[in-house]
């Protein structure tokens, strides 16, 4: 067989038959590549993906109704988002390729790194927040991770997929800027900083045409604009015309098509001149390299290690889950103390730590949070189902025994949460809030205990503004992955501290969220319309209360920031630094959360936007200076009409905190824009005249030579400004005419 380790791609490519490299562009089988025996080219596996490896035989769905082989089930991106760490997400990621590796599958098809745009998306449990940078910072750590066992990793779905509501064919209308600053951000952060070998397309149009046909996204954006180089691969059946995918740039079709259909259109395509043949050379020569890449590290199966594996999933599954309240401070729970604990949930002893669909992964091991809590407290504990998970008959049954368990009990722990039939890739959630027997449950217990923790198992955003009051602490544990119930076992007790904050703001109700009147669409088409202001820039810009803001996350230890110090560097570039002190009495990790404001803007701007963060570990008393920067682009916004990242002079907010509401420093700082000044265009405004720096002195004087008129009034200014001075010119008695306009418009160049 050919060694594809020092492979000469274009030599093999040009052995290569029509034919041959048409069949190179689309899957064996569900997930396999094809091999081309005769040249020595040999197939590959591809596999989902994102938070554990998915192998199933090759003849298998893609959905998950078929067993894969045993796979550590770490958090999945829900979870993962909330760490705000990509240091322990670059491990999680290089586990990830281990596994990959030792199953000698190719590409490991992952991370998934849409935005939350609302949290009825069904599969937002397997994306990472609702923020670009949060999503592009820990998107790019994964696929670091993963890449670094010599295996590729896959960012998908690009673009624009943030429901699942007719996704396979509905239009995602989105202005540019929006696409830009909210959509693409995370995508472009990933190719540019961790090069991805496979980006996957969407299955939805963007802006009326097919992202899998889309030759702006697949190949002007993404290969000319951020230098991706290696092969975009459909989502499985997202092609609609075989032809133009691959003139668009979609190199890869996934899965196999019955009787291989598309290959034999695109060397009919070719044959009949419709299909320039370097097109395909281009598609299959990115394929090759992709083997190259791929065979060129060690194969053998070689097995990965399990217990250790585990143990990260354990680790970080601590590390993701979020404190929302402990009010007064009921966590941690005394693991030497004598209190009784009633352990309330079905959850408790039958976990929900992943979501339903492609991304599912037959875990290695599953731990569940009753067992770590028995084998902590012994018979300190009793547990009571309080509900069936799926509402079952019997509930009023189980909510009685489980009032009279918490009625005897010091504590009630509360395990909570969305049923596996809520949410799952495929559909879209209907609303946000727990089953009404869960929240019956939990009044019920709260009545006859006043010590109430509420633990949360969901994939995505679930209302508490209903419910919140009657619990004391609230941890909320999204999915946690196979080795969750143990994390939160250790969290409960205080063996670990609680570090995770929320990548998605948590609203008072659904109706609060700005996608909320245009999500999911309707005839075919979602409109984006709250524009950039999506999540917490929507939220603060409406001044809307929330129930918990993005960035929240509480710990058993408090923190306290000083000494914000902030300079303009020569690049135009901002330096950041603050001092975080541990102030309390246990070990713990802060999240520090870099917000800018900008300044008056040309655009409509959100009210503030992160644009940096670092995770910092403290032991009690110990302080850290934390560094960031912010670059030009992180201060600039995107000008559709220019086509380009503006960077706007002014005074720029800068804050750090706790959370996007929780700011604890901040300073303003004036920035010069490195701008060129723009000729003023032919239907410049008067206003425009008034503030070029040429235009305006040349207009002055032109007036001021003709006397007072309509055009030298600052009252008239504010009434007529906004008219173009050419047009203006044109009125009866004015002291300038449409000729002389374009004279001082040529001067003022
Ligand atoms: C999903 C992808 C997944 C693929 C293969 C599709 O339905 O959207 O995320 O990687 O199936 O299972």
């Amino acid at each position: 067989m050919t060694t594809f380790a020092n492979l000469d791609v274009p030599a093999l490519l040009a052995e290569l038959t029509l034919e041959e490299k048409a069949s190179l562009c689309s899957g064996a089988d569900f997930w396999n590549t094809k091999a081309v025996e005769r040249a020595g080219v040999p197939a590959v596996m591809v596999t989902d993906g994102p938070h554990g490896l998915r192998k199933q035989a090759a003849v298998a769905d893609h959905v998950g109704l078929d067993d894969s082989v045993p796979a550590t089930c770490f958090p999945p991106a829900v979870a993962l988002g909330s760490s705000f760490d990509a240091d322990l997400v670059e491990r999680v990621g290089q586990a990830l390729g281990a596994e990959t590796r030792a199953e000698s599958v190719a590409v490991l098809l992952g991370p998934g790194i849409n935005i939350k745009r609302s949290p009825l998306c069904g599969r937002n449990f397997e994306y990472l927040s609702e923020d670009p940078l949060v999503s592009g910072v820990l998107g790019a750590a994964l696929v670091r991770g993963i890449q670094t066992a010599g295996v590729g990793a896959c960012v998908k779905h690009f673009a624009v997929n943030n429901q699942e509501t007719d996704r396979a064919r509905v239009s995602a209308e989105v202005d540019e800027r929006t696409l830009r600053e909210i959509y693409l951000a995370g995508f472009e952060r990933v190719v540019t900083e961790a090069k991805p070998w496979m980006v996957m397309c969407s299955y939805n149009k963007v802006n009326g045409t097919y992202a899998s046909q889309h030759p702006w996204l697949l190949t002007d954006v993404l290969r000319t604009e951020w230098g991706f180089d290696g092969v975009v691969v459909s989502d499985w059946g997202a092609v609609n015309d075989r032809v133009a995918a691959l003139r668009a740039g979609l190199d890869l079709q996934m899965p196999a098509t019955g009787g291989h259909v598309t290959d034999a259109e695109i060397v009919a395509a070719v044959r009949a001149g419709e299909l320039d043949e370097a097109v395909l050379d281009r598609a299959a020569e990115r394929i090759l390299t992709l083997l190259a890449r791929s065979l060129s590290a060690p194969r053998e199966r070689e097995g990965f290690n399990v217990a250790g594996h585990h143990t990260l999933a354990r680790d970080a599954a601590a590390d993701c889950a979020v404190l929302l309240k402990n009010e007064p401070a009921l966590l941690p729970l005394d693991s030497a103390g004598t209190e009784t604990i009633a352990v309330i949930g079905e959850f408790a002893r039958t976990p929900r730590y992943q979501g339903a669909g492609s991304s599912q992964v037959n875990p290695t091991r599953l731990e569940r949070a009753w067992n770590a809590i028995r084998e902590t407290v012994g018979d300190r504990a009793v547990f009571a189902a309080g509900f069936g998970i799926e509402d079952s008959a019997d509930d009023e049954t189980l909510r009685a025994e489980a009032v009279e368990a918490a009625r005897g009990a010091d504590v009630a722990v509360l395990f909570l949460g969305l049923p596996a039939s809520y949410e799952s890739e495929g559909f879209d959630r209907e609303h946000i809030l727990l089953p009404a027997s869960q929240t019956a449950l939990l009044a019920a217990v709260a009545e006859v205990n006043s010590n109430v923790v509420v633990v949360l198992s969901n994939g995505a955003t679930v209302q508490v503004s209903d419910w919140s009051h009657h619990a004391a602490a609230i941890l909320e544990g999204w999915l946690l992955g196979q080795a969750g119930g143990d994390a939160i076992a250790d969290l409960l007790f205080g063996r670990a501290n609680p570090s995770g904050r929320l990548a998605e703001t948590i609203p008072l109700r659904l109706s609060d969220n700005p996608s909320y009147l245009n999500f999911p669409g309707e005839l075919g088409v979602v409109r984006y319309g709250e524009g950039v202001f999506v999540g917490y820039r929507g939220y603060d810009a409406r001044e809307q209360e929330v129930s918990y803001p993005f960035g929240h996350g509480l710990s058993y230890t408090s923190f306290e920031y000083s000494d914000l110090e902030v300079t303009v560097d020569s690049e135009q570039g901002v330096s950041v630094a603050a001092t975080v002190t541990n102030t309390g009495s246990r070990a713990g990790k802060e999240v520090v959360q870099l917000y800018v404001s900008p300044p008056a803007s040309a655009a409509a701007r959100p009210v503030r936007e992160l644009k940096a963060f670092a995770k910092v570990a403290l032991e009690p008393g110990e302080s850290r200076r934390v560094q960031l920067a912010l670059t030009r682009r992180d201060l600039s916004y995107f000008h559709p009409g220019k086509g380009r990242w503006v960077f706007e002079g002014g005074e720029y907010g800068i804050a750090v905190g706790a959370s996007s509401r929780d700011l604890r420093l901040s300073a303003t700082v004036t920035v010069a824009s490195s701008e060129p000044v723009e000729p003023l265009a032919e239907d410049a405004s008067l206003q425009e005249w008034l503030a070029h720096p040429v235009g305006s002195r040349l207009l002055q004087e032109r007036l001021a030579a003709a006397g007072p008129s309509l055009l030298t009034d600052p009252h008239m200014h504010a009434v007529v400004g906004n008219f173009p001075l050419a047009r203006l010119a044109t009125f009866p008695g004015m002291p300038l005419t449409p000729a002389e306009v374009e004279d001082l418009r040529k001067a003022a160049r």
